[in-house]
């Protein structure tokens, strides 16, 4: 992923008043902007804020929004929580990791679709739930699956 000095320092400026939570906000615009940390990203954030990079590393790997590897373009996460997990999570896992051709972890070779897993999003009763983009889907099927990868790639062609 390229970026630029400019592109950072602009991220920054958005949150330059400060204050406790202003580290957080400058990482959850990088992360949103990257769609990670990348490691020169963070190094930068760090000069400029002023604040050292084992602090900077620390709020990164402490939150699960944070990602210091690169993700694809579209998040897609499976719950495979005990109430999903009964409701037919782990079919719905392979069947995604079939048709996108990875595992639970990782990106596509295009870079258009991460996937991950997650033990319970605390809305147990819709299971099995899959979440993409971070839109929540529930009571999910292999069938429904396909639906979400075919909206999410009629949308990207829209886009293009
Ligand atoms: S186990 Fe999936 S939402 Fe709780």
């Amino acid at each position: 992923m390229d970026y630029s000095v400019r592109e950072v320092d602009e991220i920054i400026g958005h949150h330059c008043d400060g204050g406790d939570g202003a580290l957080i906000a400058i990482l959850e615009e990088m992360q949103a902007r990257y769609r990670y940390l990348p490691r020169d990203v963070m190094i930068l954030v760090s000069e400029r804020v002023g604040i050292p990079l084992s602090q900077v590393y620390s709020v990164a790997t402490f939150y699960n929004a944070f990602s210091l590897e690169r993700r694809g373009r579209h998040e897609i996460c499976v719950c495979v929580g005990t109430a999903c997990h009964v409701r037919g999570a782990q079919r719905v896992l392979t069947h995604l990791e079939n048709k996108l051709g990875i595992k639970a972890g990782e990106s596509t070779p295009d870079w258009n679709y991460y996937l991950e897993t997650v033990n319970c999003l605390g809305a147990c009763a819709l299971g099995p739930i899959v979440v993409t983009d971070g839109q929540y889907h529930g009571q999910m099927s292999e069938r429904k699956a396909d639906q979400l990868l075919l909206q999410i790639e009629q949308a990207y062609q829209e886009e293009v």
